[in-house]
C-alpha cells in the first residue's frame, strides 16, 4: 500500500460474532509489522458522533421512530468519516472500524423496515465517498451469537432469547450475508463459530491480499455514486 491513501476495514455481523476481541488482535497484528492503526466504531468514534450514540443506545429517540433514528445514525457516521476515518486515511493509516453502514442497512434497513431508496441515500450522504476497501462480515447462526452475548453480559435477561427476538437476529444474519453476495469483492464472510486463532488467521490473510493487490477502491465520491 503506498503512503497517504491509507486502508478502511469495516467489521459487521451480530450479536455475539466476537468482532471487538477480532479487531484487537487484527490491529496487534498489524502494528507488529510496522503499521499505524486507528481503531474506532460506531455509533460513536469522534466527539460529536459519541454524543449521538449516547442519544441512540440509550433509547432516548426510540420515541422519534425509526426513520429518525436512521438519520441520527447517518449524521453521527458523517461526523465520524470526515473528522475522524478521511483524517487517518489520508495520513495513510490502516482503520478499522467496528460496524459501518452495512450496520444501517441491516438494523434500520431491513429490521426497521425502512425504504431500500431511503437507507441508501442516507448512507450516500453520509459517508460521502469513504467507501471500506473491505468489509469483514462475522458470521454466527442468531442463537449461537446471542448465548454468546449473554455469557458476557450476566445483568441481561433471558428475554433477550424469546422468539421474536431470536428471528429478528435470523433475519440480521441473512440480511448481512444479502449484502456480501451483492458485493463479493468487497465483502468477506468469515464463519464466527472457527476458533478465534482461526477467524484471526483467516482476517489477517483477506486483509494481507488487500495491501498487496492493486489499488482498485471505490473511495472516490465519483465511484460512490456508481452504488
Ligand atoms: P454496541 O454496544 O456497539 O454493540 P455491538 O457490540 O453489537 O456492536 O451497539 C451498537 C448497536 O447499534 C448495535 O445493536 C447495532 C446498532 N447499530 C445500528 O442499529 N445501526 C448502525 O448504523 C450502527 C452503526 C449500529
Amino acid at each position: 500500500m503506498s503512503s497517504g491513501t491509507g486502508l478502511f476495514v469495516t467489521f459487521e455481523g451480530g450479536e455475539g460474532a466476537g468482532k471487538s476481541t477480532q479487531i484487537r488482535r487484527l490491529a496487534e497484528a498489524l502494528k507488529s509489522e510496522g503499521h499505524d492503526v486507528l481503531v474506532t466504531r460506531e455509533p460513536g468514534g469522534s466527539p460529536g458522533a459519541e454524543a449521538v450514540r449516547h442519544v441512540l443506545l440509550s433509547g432516548a429517540a426510540e420515541a422519534f421512530g425509526t426513520r429518525m433514528e436512521a438519520i441520527l445514525f447517518a449524521a453521527a457516521r458523517n461526523d465520524h468519516v470526515e473528522e475522524v476515518i478521511r483524517p487517518a486515511l489520508a495520513e495513510g493509516k490502516v482503520v478499522l472500524c467496528d460496524r459501518f453502514m452495512d450496520s444501517s442497512r441491516v438494523y434500520q434497513g431491513i429490521t426497521g423496515n425502512l425504504e431500500p431508496d431511503f437507507i441508501e441515500t442516507l448512507q450516500r450522504v453520509a459517508i460521502n465517498g469513504v467507501m471500506p476497501d473491505c468489509t469483514v462480515i462475522l458470521d454466527i447462526p442468531a442463537r449461537v451469537g446471542l448465548e454468546r452475548a449473554q455469557k458476557r453480559a450476566a445483568a441481561v435477561g433471558p428475554d433477550r432469547f424469546e422468539k421474536e427476538q431470536l428471528e429478528t437476529h435470523e433475519k440480521r444474519r441473512e440480511a448481512f450475508l444479502d449484502i456480501a453476495a451483492r458485493e463479493p469483492e468487497r465483502c468477506h464472510v468469515v464463519d464466527a463459530l472457527q476458533t478465534e486463532e482461526a477467524i484471526a488467521a483467516e482476517i489477517l490473510a483477506i486483509v494481507r491480499q488487500l495491501r498487496s493487490s492493486p489499488a482498485g477502491h471505490a473511495r472516490t465520491p465519483e465511484a460512490a455514486h456508481h452504488e
